[in-house]
């Protein structure tokens, strides 16, 4: 399949997604999205690919949904298509790791989208905000949510309410961002961590995953219930022998995925 809003490039095991619509500081068209969203579903179902980094430009990881496309869409528009979830959200059902590589802007749906991954390294350059109040709406691809979750709710009002941007270091301060790197080395940096992941056995790493996110969706008692499981389950695979096997032999190990 071609692609006419992304790149893609593998390198190794990892696939490395670049948002491609320069002109338009990677506004998140919806042809944009249901092509991330395919490109996705094709990247899920080949063995060979560990996992996934996601990036835009220099000056923007995206700039938001595509505000030209949408500023005439009436309500039924939007209500009969479910505008955002659909091809959006193919992210939050991924489960392979996946990391954004964010530098300038990542706003609205830009940053709700990093969001969507499982966690974000950003250059010293990225800007996150939530400024679609400023175009008479609000977040509508998870920004109330996430990012609340993230960075709790009096930062979360601050942006929501007033638009502002925050910069990559408040970004990291405050827990959005997992690591901030030099610009010129984003893209690398990204990809080591990815490379890093991808050493791992794929299937313990859907498990990790699996559980982290479970933190969002439940209380404790049940999350950890839910990770006890998960983990006793890591004890049927072969990559836990292996993974074991190769310490006490003070050898690395060579995990099957199995
Ligand atoms: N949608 C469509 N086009 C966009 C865009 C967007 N979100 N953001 C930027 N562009 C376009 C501009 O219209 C411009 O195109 P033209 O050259 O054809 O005029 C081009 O990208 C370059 O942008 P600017 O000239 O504005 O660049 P700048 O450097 O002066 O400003 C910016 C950069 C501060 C990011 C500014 O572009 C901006 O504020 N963008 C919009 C940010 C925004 O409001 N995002 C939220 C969108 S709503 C949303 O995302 C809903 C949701 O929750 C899913």
């Amino acid at each position: 399949m071609t692609y006419q809003n992304l790149l893609l490039e593998m390198h190794g095991k990892v696939a490395l997604i670049t948002l491609n619509r320069p002109q338009a500081l990677n506004a998140l068209s919806p042809e944009l999205t249901a092509e991330l969203s395919a490109l996705l579903d094709a990247l899920e179902a080949d063995d060979s690919v560990a996992a996934v980094v996601i990036t835009g430009s220099e000056k923007a990881f995206a700039a938001g949904a595509d505000i030209k496309a949408m500023k005439d869409w009436s309500y039924m528009d939007v209500y009969k298509s479910d505008f955002i979830t659909a091809s959006w959200e193919r992210l939050t059902t991924f489960r392979k790791p996946s990391i954004a590589a964010v530098a300038g802007y990542a706003l609205g749906g830009g940053c709700e989208l990093a969001m969507m991954c499982d966690f974000i390294i950003a250059a010293d350059t990225a800007k996150f905000g939530q400024p679609e109040i400023t175009i008479g709406t609000i977040p509508g691809a998870g920004g109330t949510q996430r990012l609340t979750r993230f960075i709790g709710k009096s930062k979360a009002m601050d942006m929501v309410l007033t638009g502002r941007m925050m910069d990559a270091q408040e970004a990291e301060r405050c827990g959005l961002v997992s690591r901030l790197v030099p610009a010129d080395r984003l893209i690398e940096e990204a990809l080591a961590a990815a490379e890093k992941i991808s050493q791992m056995s794929a299937p313990i790493a859907m498990m990790a995953k699996d559980a982290v996110n479970r933190a969002f969706e439940t209380t404790l008692a049940e999350g950890i219930h839910f990770e006890r499981r998960l983990f006793h389950s890591t004890f049927a695979t072969e990559d836990q022998k292996e993974g074991m096997a190769a310490f006490v032999e003070k050898r690395k190990p060579s995990f099957r995925n199995r």
